[in-house]
């Protein structure tokens, strides 16, 4: 059943992806599927300068990006550097930044930064010290349960409620776990009544059916980011709006095929016909494979495309030969296998 009532409270945001939700995929989405409220760019890091090179990019520039709507995201555990990324920021239209406190990946981690921060409460809370009442914008924060422990979070909720946060997002998750098992449903229902700031869910949110799951558990939330399961269904946030609930499987079918298309054929213009673009359809490829009825048939497709040409080939047989079923990812879904 879609969600009549609550659907118009609804906020919804499309997770970063580094490497895939980047500012074409964000342009390209907003032209053939509603619902998303709020984006967020992948994170940025090597924020050394005033006029910093990697924010002279496409991926952050106003005209491309609807910053009203759009959150820069960085990932570092440096005050400073977190001050210049609001600045230059804000002087480009946008008016919050997010901390990426999320990032499980070792290399990350052992630094002190993504999930890897959490254990460090001294550490955040120093770091706090400084960006108050220094930053140009509005802060978030992306954490999950912890690092090595979901406890970690409980220590770190006063900081939270100290510190004027535009919102907390919570991927129900500790950071050793990466994106395997399941997502802390329970746990994160445990931290609400303690949490003082704007809360916002995100894990596991795969379909209409697992959304209700959730939100009966977690009263009171009214924001939820979505992430592998809109990559791999683009109408997950319209259907738990209860907007797109009348369009046929062909239907679905057709703009996706009209999305993918454009959003190829964008990267294709931007990046100057370089075969790495092949790389990133791919990157897509391995989440929408879950949405149609035979994933393992389009994914041998897929995989051993290597030209323009057998992409295109690979495309047109997928489109008229598989069916679409959407809301393909589960927590069954077998780990990402990009070659
Ligand atoms: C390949 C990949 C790249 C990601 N990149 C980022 C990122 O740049 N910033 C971030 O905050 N989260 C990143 N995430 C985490 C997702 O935004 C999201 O929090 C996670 O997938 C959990 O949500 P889900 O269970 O609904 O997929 C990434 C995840 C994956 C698998």
């Amino acid at each position: 059943m879609p969600l009549e009532k609550e659907s118009q409270q609804l906020h919804l945001q499309l997770g970063p992806f580094q490497g895939i939700t980047d500012v074409h995929y964000r342009m390209v989405f907003k032209d053939y599927f509603e619902g998303i409220d709020k984006f967020f760019t992948p994170f940025f890091t090597g924020i050394q300068k005033d006029n910093s090179r990697s924010l002279r990019t496409d991926e952050i520039d106003p005209k491309l990006n609807n910053v009203k709507v759009t959150v820069p995201q960085i990932l570092s555990n440096d005050a400073e550097e977190i001050i210049r990324f609001s600045q230059q920021c804000k002087a480009m239209g946008y008016n919050e930044v997010n901390l990426n406190m999320g990032c499980p990946y070792p290399m990350v981690a052992k630094k002190k930064r993504g999930s890897g921060l959490m254990p460090y409460s001294e550490l955040i809370g120093s770091m706090f010290d400084r960006l108050n009442g220094n930053l140009a914008t509005d802060f978030s924060i992306k954490c999950r349960l912890g690092y090595n422990d979901p406890d970690e979070i409980d220590e770190l909720l006063p900081l939270f409620n100290s510190f004027n946060l535009s919102e907390l997002i919570v991927h129900a998750r500790v950071g050793t776990q990466m994106y395997k098992g399941v997502s802390d449903v329970d746990r994160f229902a445990s931290i609400i009544p303690a949490v003082k700031t704007k809360l916002v869910y995100n894990g596991d949110i795969f379909s209409t059916n697992s959304f209700q799951i959730v939100q009966q558990k977690l009263e009171g939330i009214q924001s939820w980011m979505l992430g592998r399961g809109i990559l791999a269904d683009p109408f997950l946030a319209s259907d738990l709006k209860g907007i797109s609930t009348s369009l046929t499987s062909e239907e679905r079918k057709s703009i996706v095929y009209h999305f993918i298309t454009a959003l190829y054929i964008r990267r294709r213009e931007v990046k100057g016909e370089n075969p790495s673009i092949l790389g990133r359809m791919k990157e897509i490829w391995s989440y929408m494979r879950w949405s149609f009825d035979e994933p393992l048939t389009l994914w041998r497709l897929i995989r051993k495309v290597n030209t323009f040409d057998t992409y295109d080939e690979a495309i047109e047989q997928i489109f008229s030969e598989l069916t679409w079923k959407g809301s393909g990812y589960s927590i069954a879904t077998p780990a990402r296998e990009v070659d």
